[in-house]
């Protein structure tokens, strides 16, 4: 199996990777900061610095070397031992410097005027400024320092509280990130373990869902809705499958019963062709019945594919019509239509459209007792073309007429059955009318009779090239 890695780890993952880039730049940046302001903080204080000795100069100069020399060591001793003077006067002379400094007379002659550096000695760092000083009407050489070791020790205090505070701060991130997506994933699991214990037998078990308002709640709804849906689904089919079962089990008992009665002794040749005769009409019913459980078995599969092409619903209606008004005439029932001339254009299957006809039309003469009238008649209302079928049958009980249209319904099933009927005929009526963007309508009172209108959308283009649509 493929390795996985769930998402709470990935989480975690990425979440410290972005603190610990963050983290990295946040120090970096403090530490470049810290540097800069100590740079300019001690860079300033220098200058200060060179401004007194320039007050000095000024102030002490004229009363002479000895005055300067003094005022110079006051003003070194003022500074501590961090702090390094040297004093060249106009004539090259050196007039101060503090003890230990013989690193600024380097500094001095290496440097040009204003320049400022950093320099070691014996592993001490100095911040040093060389400026020279106009005075007394000639120019002073002067360079100050400033030893660094506070700042220096400052500065790696702070970098290692950083190397330790950012691996720290990163571990209790990542801790705090991964405890936080797995709090927020586990209602996943959850989802997860609820369905996988649904199996095909206990479609009814719903995932518990829990009113957080957020998408965990909205995945849960959305997977119950769904099993909603497989659960009826799968019951139409266990009905559908018992339903078909127990329809074929009749004829096929009939068939056996028929056979093994004639063939129990010997007997005329009447009485053969009497049970053969049986026999064969049941065997008609089956396979009429299997032709009818294939259809709708097809419609469910979604697989039967219908030529829809531009149609004139005149000719499947007359067809139809054709083979009915010859079973009316055996019932002694009169038959009437009244189908226009011109062409009722629709898009669909001629054959198709012939079928659920003759599913109407069979009911039409099955359920209308002798004596009785039925109407055919094929008109326009707005777009839609509009075939009726009118009977002075039996009618339908208000109480079945929202039923008769599903599978395996009979409104009287006693005696439909007699009538050969096994309750499938407007399925599947409904079934061709739908695929073809239509509907049936029905009205029907026991006393009167029932109309059965069929309502499709004309089509425009009548002489349009033939479409295929699934
Ligand atoms: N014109 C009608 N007059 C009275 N009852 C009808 C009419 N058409 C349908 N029905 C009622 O509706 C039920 C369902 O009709 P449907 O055509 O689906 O099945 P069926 O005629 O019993 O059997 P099948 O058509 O499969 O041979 C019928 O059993 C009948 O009770
Ligand atoms: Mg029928």
């Amino acid at each position: 199996m493929k390795k996985t890695v769930s998402i709470g780890t990935r989480l975690t993952a990425w979440y410290s990777l972005i603190m610990a880039a963050s983290l990295c730049a946040f120090g970096l940046a403090a530490d470049l900061a810290m540097k800069s302001s100590i740079h300019s903080t001690v860079d300033e204080g220098l200058r200060q610095r060179i401004e007194g000795v320039r007050n000095i100069l000024l102030e002490e100069g004229p009363k002479g070397i000895d005055a300067l020399t003094d005022e110079f060591q006051e003003y070194a001793d003022g500074q501590g031992k961090r702090g390094r003077l040297r004093v060249v006067d106009p004539s090259g002379k050196l007039i101060f410097v503090t003890p230990a400094s013989d690193f600024l007379a380097k500094a001095a002659g290496d440097s040009g005027s204003d320049s400022e550096y950093v320099t070691r000695v014996d592993g001490e760092g100095f911040h040093t400024l060389h400026d020279t000083i106009d005075a007394n009407g000639g120019t002073y050489d002067v360079v100050v320092a400033t030893a660094m070791d506070d700042y220096e020790r400052a500065v790696d205090r702070f970098e290692l509280a950083l190397y330790f505070s950012v691996p720290a701060i990163l571990i209790v991130a990542a801790f705090g990130g991964y405890w936080l997506s797995r709090r927020a994933l586990s209602p996943v699991d959850e989802i997860t373990q609820a369905a996988r214990k649904i199996g095909a037998q206990d479609l009814a078990q719903r995932i518990t869902v829990h009113k957080s308002g957020d998408e965990l709640e909205r995945l849960a709804n959305t997977l119950n809705a769904m099993l909603s849906r497989l659960e009826a689904a799968f019951q139409r089919i266990t009905k559908f499958t018992a339903d078909a079962s127990h329809e074929l089990r009749t004829p096929v008992s009939v068939m056996r019963t028929s056979a093994e009665i004639a063939l129990r002794k010997s007997r005329s040749e009447r009485e053969y062709r009497d049970a053969l005769g049986q026999i064969l009409q049941e065997s008609e019913r089956l396979s009429q019945l299997i032709e009818q459980l294939l259809i709708l078995a097809r419609s469910d599969a979604g697989s039967s594919v219908l030529p829809m092409i531009p149609t004139n619903l005149a000719q499947p209606l007359q067809s139809a019509c054709a083979h009915a008004s010859r079973l009316a005439q055996e019932k002694q029932v009169s038959f009437a239509t009244h189908i226009p001339e011109q062409p009722l254009w629709v898009r669909g299957d001629s054959a198709s459209l012939e079928r659920l006809f003759l599913v109407l039309l069979d009911n039409a003469v099955k359920y209308t007792p002798d004596g009785g009238r039925i109407e055919v008649q094929l008109s326009t209302e707005d777009t839609l073309a509009v075939a009726s079928i009118r009977d002075t049958g039996i009618g339908v009980a208000s109480e079945d007429l929202p039923h008769i249209f599903e599978r395996f319904y009979r409104a009287d099933p006693a005696r439909t059955r007699d009538l050969g009927g096994s309750g499938l005929g407007l399925a599947i009526g409904t079934w061709i009318a739908q695929v073809h963007g239509g509907e049936i309508r029905v009205q029907s009172d026991p006393a009167r009779g029932s109309c059965f209108e069929v309502r499709l959308p004309l089509s425009l283009n009548g002489d349009a090239e033939p479409v295929v649509a699934a």
